[in-house]
């Protein structure tokens, strides 16, 4: 797939999904500029992968809960590309600074996580539309448990910013249509190398041998690259046509029904002992 001539930010590119993506969109010819907030040394090292691909662009700093500094990011964003074929709202905060359940949750908490999905996608899609030409592409990364259910309590916030950022999607969507620049959601399944690969090692089997089991069709979580294709088939000429639209890439996830034991839907994995 071709970005030749194409200039891409994403926000978060330096780690996990977001490096995924700037490297598919690197690899295609795109120019990137790789957004990062503390982590500057893996910044840098995506640019060296950027750069190794044959490709070139630059780091660029802030914090998106703070909209001066997303006003800022884009500043540095105008004055180095000039402009900007295609925006991608990927950074996503700690856990530390918004997981509490919905009966405790401070204030700060539910700032943190609104203010850095649905108030910094508005304000960032209000500067890059300017930026863009006919043709343009935004693209949310977005996480289904908060937006559509209500079961894990200490998500509650990021689940409703999601929600958000999901409903101003489909707004700026049609807000945009005239001039071609679509503006789709990417809803991933749980994706390793990223930050699943931070969170305690018997979450991360846990939730491994729960997907595994038959929670994901297909059997096994996802990584960078499989969302990072996603968004690159979003990102074609081929895809103008699809706006508005939230795309789960989950292997099926988003399907299976959570009302039914998977041995009564007739998809659980053989144990072992059963199996052989
Ligand atoms: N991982 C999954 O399984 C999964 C599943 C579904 C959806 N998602 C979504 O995919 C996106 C990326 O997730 P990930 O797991 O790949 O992320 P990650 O590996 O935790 O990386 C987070 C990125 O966001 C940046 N960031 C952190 N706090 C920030 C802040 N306050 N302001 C600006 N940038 C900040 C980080 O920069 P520094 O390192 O410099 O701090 C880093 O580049 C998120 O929107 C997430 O909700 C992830």
């Amino acid at each position: 797939m071709s970005f030749q001539g194409k200039k891409a930010l994403i926000t978060g590119g330096s780690r996990g999904i977001g490096r995924g993506i700037a490297l598919k969109l690197a690899a295609g010819g795109a120019q990137v500029a790789i957004h990062y907030y503390q982590n500057k040394e893996a910044a840098q090292a995506t640019l060296e992968k950027v750069r190794a691909l044959g490709s070139t662009g630059f780091l660029v700093q802030a914090d998106v809960c703070r909209t001066q500094e997303v006003l800022r990011l884009f500043q540095q964003v105008r004055s180095e590309f000039g402009s900007l074929d295609i925006f991608v709202s990927n950074a996503r905060p700690e856990a530390s600074t918004f997981y509490q359940a919905p009966l405790e949750i401070t204030l700060d908490k539910w700032d943190a996580a609104m203010d850095s999905q649905a108030k910094a996608f508005l304000v960032a899609v209000r500067e890059a539309a300017p930026m863009m030409s006919n043709g343009g592409r935004i693209i949310a990364i977005s996480f289904a448990p908060g937006g559509r259910f209500g079961s894990w309590q200490p998500w509650v916030a990021m689940g409703a910013a999601k929600a958000a950022l999901e409903v101003l999607v489909r707004y700026f969507a049609v807000a945009l249509a005239r001039r071609g620049i679509t503006v789709n959601t990417i809803s991933p399944g749980w994706v390793e190398d990223s930050v699943f690969n931070s969170l305690p090692e018997a979450f991360q089997t846990g939730l491994r041998e729960w997907q595994e089991r038959g929670w994901t069709p297909m059997g096994r979580l996802g990584t960078p690259a499989d969302i990072a294709n996603a968004v690159a088939l979003i990102c074609s000429e081929e895809a103008s046509w699809i706006t508005g639209q939230l795309i789960d890439v989950d292997g099926g996830a988003s399907l299976v029904d959570a009302h039914l034991p998977l041995e009564f839907q007739g998809i659980a994995k053989a144990k072992a002992a059963e199996a052989a």
